[in-house]
């Protein structure tokens, strides 16, 4: 792993860190937008309480559960729907970027495909049942993959404003699981009004 990026082992072993956890649920779909234009993949964010784009998740305490009980348990409070996670879903832990708080935060990284209809469940418990619903979580997004010469998409997607290292967790997550070529990401990257990664 390269420097800056621990297993969930290594990361477990910091005790003076708060721990978080964040997962993006995403499924494969043969929808097309405008009937013409494949949508490939439907992957989950939600827009924060605070107006930032991030995954969902929150802070787990690794004495009182497991990272994988406490996802699962923000996933119910979240998106009102209780999905089993496990440690093999687990991608990655970075050190949250520097801010305000008053410890160091450990912020764990999940991936975890569902079916389509999973995936649409998902998004009608999170806007309806979900107990964090209007207060915590002001609604699931879907992640636009396609980036249109006028940088509509993913394009303008990413020049949103994100909390912590969500944005670069969404834009190596696409790469990694081949949902956008290198060039894809490379034209929506250079159309974003934001210029970092
Ligand atoms: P409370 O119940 O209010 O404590 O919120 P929570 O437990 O749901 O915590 P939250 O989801 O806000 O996550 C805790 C911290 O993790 C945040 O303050 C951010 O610093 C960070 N964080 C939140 N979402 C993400 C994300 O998608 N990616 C990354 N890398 N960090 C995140
Ligand atoms: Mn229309
Ligand atoms: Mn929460
Ligand atoms: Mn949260
Ligand atoms: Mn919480
Ligand atoms: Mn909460």
């Amino acid at each position: 792993m390269a420097s800056g990026q621990f297993t969930r082992e290594e990361a477990l072993l910091c005790q003076g860190c708060r721990h978080g956890c964040h997962v993006m649920l995403y499924a494969d779909t043969k929808s097309r937008l405008w009937g013409r234009t494949p949508i490939r993949h439907i992957i989950l964010m939600q827009m924060r309480y605070d107006g930032l784009l991030g995954f969902p998740g929150g802070l787990v305490d690794p004495k009182k559960e497991t990272l994988e009980e406490g996802l699962s348990r923000e996933l119910l409070e979240e998106v009102g729907v209780a999905l089993p996670i496990y440690e093999e879903d687990h991608v990655v832990a970075n050190y949250a970027p520097a801010s305000c708080s008053k410890s160091l935060l450990m912020a764990h990284f999940y991936v975890k495909k569902l079916e389509e209809e999973q995936i649409r469940e998902v998004e009608r418990a999170a806007a309806s049942t979900a107990a964090d619903h209007g207060q915590e979580v002001l609604g699931m997004v879907r992640v636009p993959i396609h980036t249109m010469r006028t940088g509509a998409g993913l394009s303008y997607f990413l020049s949103h404003t994100f909390i912590g290292n969500a944005r670069s967790q969404l834009v190596h997550t696409l790469l990694r699981l081949n949902m956008v070529t290198p060039e894809e990401l490379h034209k929506a990257l250079t159309h974003s009004l934001k210029e970092h990664t």
